[in-house]
């Protein structure tokens, strides 16, 4: 099929992507003509595993292309997507203005019927407006859908060739079947594709994503419970999780969310209740639980050096809101080099991939390592922000060896307390027993 995807930011260079490599023909556009010039030269903007490789070999193959063009570039496409950005605005509800500024311009562009899909995350209603907003300038009939994603960010091509299911949304029921046909290859049996109207469609996402917020702010408040109880969470997770009612997943509590979805995602749906006189108590305290969690990190440390940190270092493992991203929108570890050094601490930082990014905010402020153990040399304790897999059985030794004192803050819960203090470390973890030291 003829593709034409605009935006080519995460959600829409991964779609564009993707449907390249299953034999599609993909013009993927965007207004930013350095993006669309290093992508031609095989730059990638973000770093996604596997990404670089799919893009490399279908813009090659001439399945993919980049264009700065929209008219020219949407002009032979059966369906046009729209993956453009719909970021927090100033009243925490999503600042539609990109979708409103690329619907127009496609309206003006259409010289054929077409499927227009918002892939974007949009509050509900969008559909119904942009359609109004483009049969004011479009000169030949045209269909509005909503396909929302639930790709996550690390694993995005993975989720994207093995979806759990296609949520379809819209007005006419026939616009969904050009949507089956490019949506079958990737669908296996027992998944399935579900066509519902575009309202239902866009409430099906931010309903997904406040759930799962909903989970991890649960279950961290419920390990700072542990805590001060002296209960273990990691026990308790496995006392709940067997219920096949609850479950295992999303249950891992660390440092609170971050990201580009979950926190604007939450506060749009508080100002999606707002907007019709409704009070979201449960998203407030999702959001609220998650700001207080990303503080429990700063507090650990603060309290375990008697609230003077001026002058000592800490080591930071881990800066990307999560691991195999290099995405630092809303990270935990962001608010804690804030906290550190507004105390007075250095920062000595290591991040697989997203130290980049790290430089762009803090510049010359802290120490960046391109190994873990630099992170570590001289400081006065180790902080993990971020779960990557290479952080999970470092060589202890080195690390009591490269602090000044042996004191381990595992913000994410990747090391065992009981093995942490037989080697001699004071470890701190989210909602973990940590036996006492045997004596002498
Ligand atoms: C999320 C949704 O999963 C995805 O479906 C949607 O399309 C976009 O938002 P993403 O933000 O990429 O994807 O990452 P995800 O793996 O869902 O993690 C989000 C945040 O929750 C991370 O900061 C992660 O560290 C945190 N998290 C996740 C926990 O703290 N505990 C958990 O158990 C799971």
């Amino acid at each position: 099929m003829k593709i034409a995807v605009i935006g080519t930011g995460y959600v829409g260079l991964v779609q564009g992507t993707c449907l390249a490599e299953s034999g599609n023909d993909v013009v993927c556009i965007d207004k930013l003509a350095d993006k669309v010039e290093g992508l031609k030269q095989g730059k990638i903007p973000i770093y996604e595993p596997g990404l670089a490789e799919l893009v490399h070999r279908n813009y090659r193959d001439g399945r993919l292309k980049f264009t700065t063009e929209l008219a020219a570039g949407i002009a032979d496409a059966e369906i046009v997507f729209i993956a453009v950005g719909t970021p927090q605005g100033d009243d925490g509800g999503a600042d539609l203005s990109g979708v409103w500024a690329v619907g127009r311009q496609v309206a003006e562009a259409l010289q054929s019927p077409k499927v227009i899909v918002i892939k974007s995350t949009v509050p509900v209603g969008t559909n119904a407006e942009l359609t109004r907003r483009m049969k004011e300038v479009a000169k030949v009939p045209f269909d509005v859908a909503n396909n929302p994603e639930f790709l996550k960010e690390g694993a995005a091509i993975e989720d994207f060739n093995k979806p759990d299911r296609i949520v379809i949304g819209v007005r006419r029921p026939e616009v969904a079947e050009s949507l089956h046909e490019l949506y079958a290859p990737f669908l296996r049996t027992d998944r399935p594709f579900l066509v519902m109207s575009p309202e239902s469609a866009e409430m099906t996402k931010y309903v997904a994503n406040c759930l799962l917020a909903t989970k991890i702010s649960f279950i961290n408040e419920m390990a700072n419970l542990c805590e001060a109880y002296k209960a273990d969470v990691n026990d308790v997770r496995r006392g709940i999780g067997h219920d096949q009612r609850i479950g295992f997943h999303f249950l891992h509590p660390g440092v609170g969310y971050g990201g580009s979805c979950f926190p604007k995602d939450i506060r749009a749906v508080i100002h999606m209740a707002q907007t019709r006189g409704l009070e979201s108590r449960m998203m407030l305290a999702v959001d609220e639980v998650n700001e207080a969690q990303k503080q429990v990190l700063v507090r650990k440390v603060t309290e375990h050096f008697k609230g003077d940190l001026a002058g000592k270092t800490i080591g930071v493992w881990g800066l990307a809101f999560k691991p195999r991203t290099d995405d630092i929108r809303e990270a935990p570890a962001l608010v804690l080099i804030d906290a550190l050094l507004a105390q007075g601490a250095q920062v000595r930082v290591h991040d697989p991939e997203a130290i980049p990014n790290v430089r762009a905010i803090y510049g010359d402020k802290i120490v960046y390592c391109d190994r873990p153990y630099g992170a570590v040399e001289g400081a006065d304790a180790l902080v993990i922000a971020t779960e990557w897999n290479e952080f999970r059985n470092p060589d202890f030794e080195i690390i009591k060896r490269l602090l000044h004192q042996p004191v381990v803050f595992d913000g994410r819960n990747v090391f065992d307390p009981e093995r942490m203090v037989e080697l001699g470390f004071t470890y701190h973890g989210v909602g973990r027993l940590v036996p006492q030291p045997a004596a002498g």
